[in-house]
């Protein structure tokens, strides 16, 4: 189905030639870690990523690399990635729906007017698991929908044997969740967006504007109490 195989994902970083004289070399480093919003050119790393983690699996996976593609395009302000040294290492793409429980539909739009963020994804690189990345890299996206202006909740599905990891986030249980893929089933999860927040946890390079969406008003948004 994907023709990604022979792919290089990653960016190695960049060597300098060992025949120029140190004192004229230039010097190209990459951050040691950094934390970014994803665009187009790292939908191959983040579907490299997916194939391992999912579809090596089970044979599915939440986003095809065409649907990554599709929300970096659409909405890149909703993704955002760990990148060790050019590495991407972590990732969560998310994009805004606009009804109180998640539909089939909700898998490949985005809505624009929504107050709801979409967690498609959050998947890290298995060589980087069980070092906490899942938890911080989430906690740090959960904080940055606080600084987005018309961001009301964030919302996922998930196999029931993630809700206790998705629990320690801070997500709630919504309930059953609509949606099946092949024979998976999910349970639906919120988590509320209140009031703002900026950044200051932890020293390491956010490149995040300040202000980094223009979101129209959206209208009212039933706000789901738990
Ligand atoms: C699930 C995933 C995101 C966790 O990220 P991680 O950085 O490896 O998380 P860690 O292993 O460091 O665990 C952090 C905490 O979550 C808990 N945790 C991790 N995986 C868990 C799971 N499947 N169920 C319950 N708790 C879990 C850990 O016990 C740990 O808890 P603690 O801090 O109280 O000790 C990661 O394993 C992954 O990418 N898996 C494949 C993709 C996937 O399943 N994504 C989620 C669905 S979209």
């Amino acid at each position: 189905m994907m023709s990604v195989v022979g792919a290089q994902p990653f960016i190695k970083p960049m060597q300098t030639s060992p025949s120029v004289s140190p004192g004229i070399q230039r010097r190209h480093t990459l951050p040691a870690s950094e934390v970014r919003p994803l665009n187009t050119q790292d939908a191959i790393s983040v579907f490299e990523i997916e194939r391992e983690a999912f579809i090596s699996v089970s044979g599915e996976c939440p986003l095809h690399l065409d649907e990554v593609r599709h929300f970096l395009t659409l909405c890149p302000e909703l993704s955002m990635g760990w990148f060790e040294e050019g590495r991407l290492v972590a990732f969560i793409i998310g994009s805004l729906w606009d009804q109180d429980r998640l539909t089939t539909e909700a898998l490949t739009l985005h809505k624009p007017c929504g107050s709801t963020v979409h967690i498609h994804i959050l998947a890290v690189h298995r060589t980087f698991r069980q070092q906490g990345k899942g938890p911080i890299l989430m906690w740090r996206y959960l904080q940055y929908l606080r600084c987005l202006p018309n961001v009301r909740r964030a919302v996922l599905m998930c196999e029931d044997c993630l809700i206790s990891f998705y629990r320690k986030s801070g997500f709630k249980v919504l309930g059953r969740c609509a949606i099946t893929v092949a024979s998976l089933t999910f349970t639906e999860m919120w988590y509320p967006i209140n009031g703002h927040a900026y950044m200051r946890r932890n020293s390491e390079a956010i490149r995040f504007p300040q202000h980094p969406l223009t979101l129209p008003l959206a209208k009212t948004d039933e706000q789901v109490d738990m």
